[in-house]
């Protein structure tokens, strides 16, 4: 990881402030840190059974569009999936947290989380590395808990400042999920880190040429729910089509690759194929929606 000056502080969600703004971020440092809680004990929390997240999940997966792709085996594997999850329980408030503060943020963790375990099986063959992925629960935005509510609500473009509180989000979600699972190498903490990074290296925050098959799911998973659901920032969202051409143009890109996007494609196919008979039309019919300012930033 290369040296990093932090623009702004990463705390938890009771203030306890885990590194300053102007600390340097580095293993080290967060080594330190894990070490400096490494006698805290926490309960742990089964998923499944958390507040009211299996039907908040059932009702999210049940609503168009989302109801093309997730069909009675499609949510079967998601609540068993769920089932053999458990996290320690100061990470599973942070979902309390977005569901009182942030509903849209709340459901779009649930939704990647989601779409991340059924594209996980059919695309990943290791089931260690599905189950790997799955453990990690929808936990790939919670560094958002240190970007202010009025950036993530906010229904203009951002300003540079903006989009830099915005972007601390991948900083603070690494370091916060490595400091409650004790381990600044667990695959929660760089799913949190990586999953703005892309395969050609365009993406953020150190634009490595991102390799790992288990972050490009969360890296599509994302997009995808981005563009289809509702925003604050927009009055209506992408249509289903021109959200997966927004995608396709991303694999053509070479932002992302082809198979993760075949195996989104096939969930949304009648019968879904598996990804490996799913040929991708190149052609663009889709009209993105107006006034949509999705990752634009004022200059
Ligand atoms: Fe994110
Ligand atoms: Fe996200």
């Amino acid at each position: 990881m290369a040296l990093r000056e932090l623009e702004f502080p990463v705390h938890t969600l009771d203030n306890h402030c885990l590194l300053a703004q102007g600390s340097t971020l580095d293993l080290e440092t967060l080594n330190a840190l894990i070490e400096s809680g490494r006698e805290d004990r926490y309960p742990e929390s089964d998923l499944r059974r958390y507040g009211s997240v299996t039907k908040d999940t059932l009702s999210f997966l049940k609503e168009p569009p989302f109801d093309k792709i997730f069909g009675d085996p499609q949510i079967k594997t998601v609540l068993d999936t769920m089932q053999r999850v458990s996290l320690p329980l100061p990470v599973m408030e942070y979902l309390d947290y977005f569901q009182k503060s942030d509903v849209y943020t709340y459901r779009h963790l649930i939704i990647v989380y989601a779409l991340s375990i059924i594209m996980d099986n059919a695309l990943l063959e290791d089931k260690d590395a599905q189950y790997l992925i799955a453990k990690t629960g929808p936990s790939h935005d919670f560094g958002k808990t240190c970007t202010p509510p009025s950036v993530l609500k906010k229904k203009t473009p951002l300003t540079q400042n903006e989009r830099a509180m915005l972007e601390h989000h991948v900083t603070a979600g690494y370091v916060i999920m490595g400091y409650y699972l004790k381990d600044a190498d667990c695959l929660s903490a760089a799913l949190a880190r990586d999953h703005h990074e892309r395969k050609d290296g365009s993406g953020y925050p150190t634009g490595i040429h991102l390799e790992d098959r288990k972050t490009e799911i969360i890296v599509v998973s994302d997009v995808y729910d981005a563009l289809i659901s509702k925003r604050p920032y927009r009055e209506s969202s992408y249509d289903n089509r021109t959200a997966l051409e927004e995608i396709t143009k991303m694999a053509e890109r070479g932002e992302i690759g082809w198979e993760v996007l075949q195996t989104l494609i096939g969930f949304n196919r009648a019968g879904r194929p598996h990804y490996k008979e799913v040929k991708v039309s190149i052609e663009k019919r889709g009209t993105p929606p107006a006034k949509n300012v999705y990752g634009i930033t004022e200059e």
